[in-house]
């Protein structure tokens, strides 16, 4: 069976306080409420790592991660964070191509492929996502955006590589709006992605690999996604950061 995954991408949310005080929260709550056999990432500002990757070092199934990292290893990059760096304060994953990176920070795909190569190369797991706009998803275009997202981000990469691989399905239509896909057309989406996968890599890696979807996940609509037979986990923004609203959507899954 394969990993199931719950992150929370906080983004440039919560000071360091605020940061802390959540990750111990969502520790405590996943420790005392939650049986079942999800893997919980944490994935706060960069700022924040080094202290979450300790609070949670005790605790098995909790990890922590990176929003973004450099294509570079080291060097005059002012302002960039390496994934080696990102290694030693104790990350374990790095979300690759978020779209609001895409769209804001001009992050194209041959650029995310050299971020995916960095994360894999420091022995992390990259978390790369992908997703249509509502314009590319009305004129019928989202199977082929995707279709280039995942080829050109991750298709470089040999068996071993792409087994590291978390792919996060996140149409852009659905981030942060309160609408989400319906389970329908996330099915179809995840199960579109690992045919990708099955045709370039084979079935049995292409039936190992963790497909989260993201995109105004609660509680309330969790365990109807998680319950689809491609649905891996979620990438949650919004509601992780509330320990309860976060917690909710981990015991949704089984
Ligand atoms: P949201 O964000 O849950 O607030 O829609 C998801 C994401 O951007 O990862």
């Amino acid at each position: 069976m394969r990993k199931k995954i719950i992150a929370g991408n906080w983004k440039m949310n919560k000071n360091f306080e605020e940061g802390l005080a959540l990750a111990s929260e969502v520790v405590n709550m996943v420790k005392d409420e939650y049986q079942g056999g999800a893997h919980v990432v944490l994935i706060p500002p960069f700022t924040h790592i080094a202290a979450i990757s300790k609070l949670i070092s005790d605790t098995q199934n909790v990890s922590s991660g990176a929003q973004n990292c450099s294509n570079h290893a080291s060097g005059a990059y002012t302002g960039e964070i390496s994934t080696e760096m990102l290694k030693s304060i104790g990350a374990t994953y790095v979300i690759i191509g978020h779209s609001e990176r895409r769209q804001y920070f001009g992050e194209h795909n041959d650029w995310l492929a050299q971020k995916v190569n960095a994360v894999l190369g420091s022995g992390l797991n990259p978390i790369y996502c992908c997703g249509e706009t509502l314009e590319e998803r009305e004129s019928n275009s989202h199977f082929s955006i995707l279709e280039t997202q995942i080829k050109d981000g991750l298709f470089h990469l040999d068996d071993n590589q792409m087994k590291q691989v978390v792919i996060a399905y996140e149409p852009v239509w659905a981030i942060g709006t309160g609408k989400t896909a319906s389970t329908a057309q996330a099915q179809e989406v995840h199960a579109f992605i690992r045919g990708l996968i099955s045709a370039k890599y084979g079935n049995e890696l292409a039936a190992q690999i963790t497909i989260q979807y993201g995109g105004s996940v609660k509680a309330e609509n969790a365990a109807e996604l998680f319950a689809a037979p491609d649905i891996d986990g979620a990438l949650v923004g919004g509601a992780a950061l509330q320990s309860r609203s976060f917690v909710d959507i981990i015991k949704a899954m089984p």
